[in-house]
């Protein structure tokens, strides 16, 4: 997997590309570049953004800057480059990244991220370049560089070799395994806190009542997130 992330702040990933399960994907061969807006602008003084046109708050990011960038890293016109890979704009207003989202990028060889600052995108970038709009969720950010990052996160976790034990994600929230709803609650030592015990059964080492057990628990999750009476 190779995912490449247009954004004027690259130093911001320096944290979280530093964190174990992203190192082990880079280190495993997947790819993340950061490339910066600013270094392709054909503007003076590193133009990047402009006052919306119609007025308002705040800079829009501009068209002709994000073309510059994507055919300097692509060395193609990006209204091509959308039909081959997924170009994907960070904004509060896209499709609400879920774990079938997440599969579903997890799938692909290559992604692209574009994310927007201030008052966000000039719409005929999002129009003409990108082929998918992701929102994190319904609030809105300074900018994509944090939406970004769950999604490489998210994505990045879903690899092969990321995490250190492979089942870990096989069993996880919103898993098959687990009927898509969310995990069962964890426990370990100590066995008792405070008389705050642990289930019983999770000390039995009765594997088919555990399992049970613990799917009965995510299913009740899973209810209780719904809102359903009685739960
Ligand atoms: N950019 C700003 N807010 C965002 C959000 N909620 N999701 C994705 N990108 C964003």
């Amino acid at each position: 997997m190779r995912i490449d992330v247009f954004t004027l702040f690259p130093g911001s990933f320096d944290w979280f590309a530093s964190q174990r399960h992203v190192a082990n994907a880079l280190a495993g061969g997947h790819e993340l570049a950061l490339v910066n807006y600013r270094d392709h602008t054909p503007l003076s003084a590193g133009q990047v953004d402009d006052t919306p046109f119609g007025g308002g708050a705040g800079m829009v990011l501009r068209v002709d800057v994000v073309e510059a960038a994507l055919r300097a890293h692509y060395g193609e016109d990006p209204v091509a480059l959308r039909e081959r890979r997924r170009v994907i704009a960070l904004q509060p207003s896209g499709r609400v990244l879920d774990d079938r989202i997440v599969d579903e990028l997890a799938a692909e060889d290559e992604l692209t991220l574009l994310c927007g600052r201030y008052e966000g995108f000039d719409e005929r970038i999002v129009e003409h370049f990108t082929s998918d709009r992701l929102s994190i969720g319904r609030y809105v950010l300074a900018g994509g560089e944090l939406a970004a990052m769950v999604v490489c996160d998210a994505v990045l976790r879903k690899l092969p070799g990321a995490l250190g034990h492979a089942e870990s994600a096989l069993e996880e929230s919103f898993s098959d395994a687990l009927e898509g709803g969310p995990e069962y609650p964890h426990y370990t030592r100590p066995a008792q806190w405070r008389g705050w015990e642990v289930p019983e059964v999770l000390l039995s080492g009765h594997h088919a009542r555990i399992a049970q057990w613990r799917l009965q628990q995510s299913r009740e999750r899973a209810a209780a997130d719904r809102g359903d009476a009685g739960s």
